[in-house]
């Protein structure tokens, strides 16, 4: 019998879900999405994904969260795009207290990698592998023949005396209205740094803005090789409904 699971994407301004079939590896339908809530507190967020969860029907056992923060045994520790009120809660507790069914929360690149991993661009790879999200911010998820190392924040390492997402995630590219040879020109860097640091085999490139690849794929420059995101903006919902769905076993 086909298995349909409900996964959620919670980004800095919107919060995207979907019903995934988990043994084809696809969404069933498309995405819905709402704006994040501002200030993105628990307490305003959790109506917003009842609202979305209560619009998709026929999902059977955990939900998937995906969360922008490090995320420890379902309970967010950072708050870099949400409120900070959301350190230290229990985010599958609650987001189960609210849904009146089993919650699992995890960070969102890592969703967005397990999803890559398994279905899309680094189906079959080896070595160690990195998926950079460009959004609001910038999230990393790290594998090493295929296993993953959780809560990497590389979207917080140090270039040019600033964290990295604030200088090149795909907000910036937006706020600061830069082009894409700009803007590419700063990826680029963030990227030559990671593989300074990392050696990896592969970087898969998402965020909704990997919808777009084929126009600064030519500007691209790394020591490893690039990939754009098989699922674009919707890896997230997929990892995250992938993962509620190994969890329920
Ligand atoms: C957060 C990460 C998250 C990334 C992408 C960063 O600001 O610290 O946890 O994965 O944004 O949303």
């Amino acid at each position: 019998m086909t298995r349909h699971v409900l996964g959620i994407d919670v980004g800095g301004s919107s919060i995207k879900a979907g019903l995934v079939d988990i043994d084809a590896g696809r969404l069933t339908g498309g995405l819905i999405a709402a704006p994040t809530p501002q200030p993105a507190t628990p307490a305003a967020m959790m109506p917003v994904i009842a609202e979305l969860a209560g619009r998709l029907p026929g999902a059977r056992g955990t939900v998937g969260i995906a969360f922008p923060s490090v995320i420890k045994q379902g309970t967010a520790r950072t708050a870099a795009n949400i409120d900070r009120a959301w350190i230290g809660t229990d985010g599958a507790a609650l987001a189960a207290g609210t849904l009146g069914r089993p919650a699992l929360f995890l960070n969102d690149a890592d969703a967005a990698g397990i999803a890559e991993m398994r279905w899309g661009a680094g189906r079959g790879s080896s070595g160690v592998a990195i998926m950079v999200t460009f959004g609001t911010g910038i999230g990393t998820a790290l594998f090493a023949d295929g296993r993953l190392f959780p809560n990497t924040e590389l979207g917080h390492m140090e270039l040019r005396g600033m964290d990295a997402e604030r200088w090149a995630s795909a907000h910036v590219r937006t706020a600061e209205r830069l082009d894409f040879p700009a803007w590419i020109a700063r990826v680029n860097e963030y990227l030559k740094r990671l593989h300074e640091l990392f050696w990896p085999d592969l970087f898969i490139l998402g965020g909704a803005v990997s919808e777009r690849y084929a126009e600064f794929a030519p500007l691209l420059r790394s020591a490893a090789q690039l990939r754009p995101a098989h699922f674009a903006g919707q890896a997230g919902v997929i990892g995250a409904a992938l993962a509620a769905a190994e969890s329920d076993g």
